[in-house]
C-alpha cells in the first residue's frame, strides 16, 4: 500500500510516463532488497556491517582470497534471488513502449531475469569473471568450477593471472561502452526515474543531474531522502514494489482509457 501522500506522487509519475517521449529508469540496490539482496547504505545496508574497503580494486589486488570469500557469499545470495514486483513493473513498461532503458548500478542481473531488454549495467555483473591481465572474460560458473577443484583464489587458465568477478570495484573505471550508453540515455530522455538508489555514488548520481540540465523531468522513488530530492519534480518516499506496481496500474488505465476515447 502506498500512503495518501505517496499516491499523489504515483499519479504524477504515471502521467509523466504517459506524456513522455522517452522515459528511462536509473536503479540501485534498493530495487533488489525486496528480492532478499541487502543494499549498501539503507538501514540494514552492507556497508554498515562490512568495511567498504573490501569493495575496492586495491583490496582485491592485496587480498584476493578474502575478496573472493566475500564475493562467494554475495554470489550465492544473488544466484538464488528472483526478480520482484518492481523489476517486473519496469519490464512491463518497456514492453508497453513506455520505458526505453534501465540503467542499473546493480550487479545481480534481476532486470534481465524479469525480462527487461535494454539494460545498461554500469557496474558490470556477477554472471562473468575476468582475467586481470589478459582480460579474458569467462562465465562465472567456470570460475566456480576452478574454486571447487581447489584453485583459490581462482586463476586464468590461459595466462595464470588472477580472476576477478565481472562487477566493477571502487576506484575501477566504469566500462566505456556502458558509460557512453548511459550518458546518451540521460541526455536524450525527457523523463528519468531514479529508483532505489541513495544517489551517493558517481558517475551514476550524475545522470539525473545531466537529464535535468537537458530539460528532462526527474522523479525519485526511494525509502529515504537523497541529495537530489531538491532538484526532482516528483519525490516518492515508499517501497519500490508498492510504488511501481501502483504506477504500472495507473499507466495501464491511462493508456487503455485513451485508446477507448480515440
Ligand atoms: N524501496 C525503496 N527504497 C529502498 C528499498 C525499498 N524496498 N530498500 C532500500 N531502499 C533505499 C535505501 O533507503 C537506500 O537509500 O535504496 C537506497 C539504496 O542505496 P545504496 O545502498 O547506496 O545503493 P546504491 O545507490 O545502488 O549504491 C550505489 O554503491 O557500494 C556501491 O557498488 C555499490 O552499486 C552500488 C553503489
Ligand atoms: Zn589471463
Amino acid at each position: 500500500m502506498v500512503s495518501a501522500l505517496a499516491s499523489r506522487g504515483v499519479e504524477a509519475i504515471a502521467e509523466l510516463i504517459v506524456k513522455s517521449r522517452k522515459a528511462v529508469a536509473l536503479t540501485g540496490a534498493g530495487i533488489s532488497t525486496e528480492s532478499g539482496i541487502p543494499d549498501f547504505r539503507g538501514p540494514q545496508g552492507l556497508w554498515k556491517r562490512v568495511d567498504p574497503k573490501i569493495g575496492t580494486i586495491e583490496f582485491f589486488m592485496e587480498h584476493p582470497d578474502e575478496f573472493w570469500r566475500f564475493q562467494l557469499d554475495r554470489l550465492k545470495e544473488m544466484m538464488k534471488a528472483k526478480p520482484n514486483r518492481a523489476h517486473y513493473a519496469l519490464a512491463e513498461l518497456e514492453k508497453m513502449g513506455k520505458l526505453s532503458a534501465v540503467i542499473t548500478q546493480n550487479v545481480d542481473g534481476l532486470h534481465l531475469k524479469a525480462g527487461s531488454k535494454n539494460v545498461i549495467e554500469i557496474h558490470g555483473n556477477l554472471r562473468t569473471a575476468v582475467c586481470i591481465r589478459c582480460k579474458r572474460v569467462i562465465p562465472i560458473e567456470e570460475a566456480l568450477r576452478l574454486i571447487e577443484s581447489g584453485v583459490f583464489p581462482p586463476k586464468c587458465e590461459k595466462c595464470g593471472s588472477l580472476l576477478k568477478t565481472g562487477s566493477i570495484l571502487f576506484n575501477e573505471p566504469i566500462p566505456e561502452e556502458a558509460l557512453t550508453r548511459s550518458y546518451i540515455e540521460a541526455e536524450t530522455c525527457d523523463f528519468m526515474m531514479a529508483i532505489g538508489t541513495s544517489l551517493q555514488v558517481y558517475p551514476a548520481a550524475y545522470l539525473p543531474v545531466l537529464a535535468k540540465r537537458r530539460g528532462a523531468k526527474l522523479a525519485i522513488i526511494n525509502m529515504e531522502p537523497t541529495p537530489l530530492d531538491d532538484i526532482a519534480d516528483v519525490v516518492v518516499h515508499g517501497k519500490v514494489g508498492d510504488v511501481l506496481e501502483s504506477v504500472l496500474k495507473l499507466v495501464k488505465n491511462m493508456v487503455e482509457g485513451r485508446g477507448q476515447r480515440a
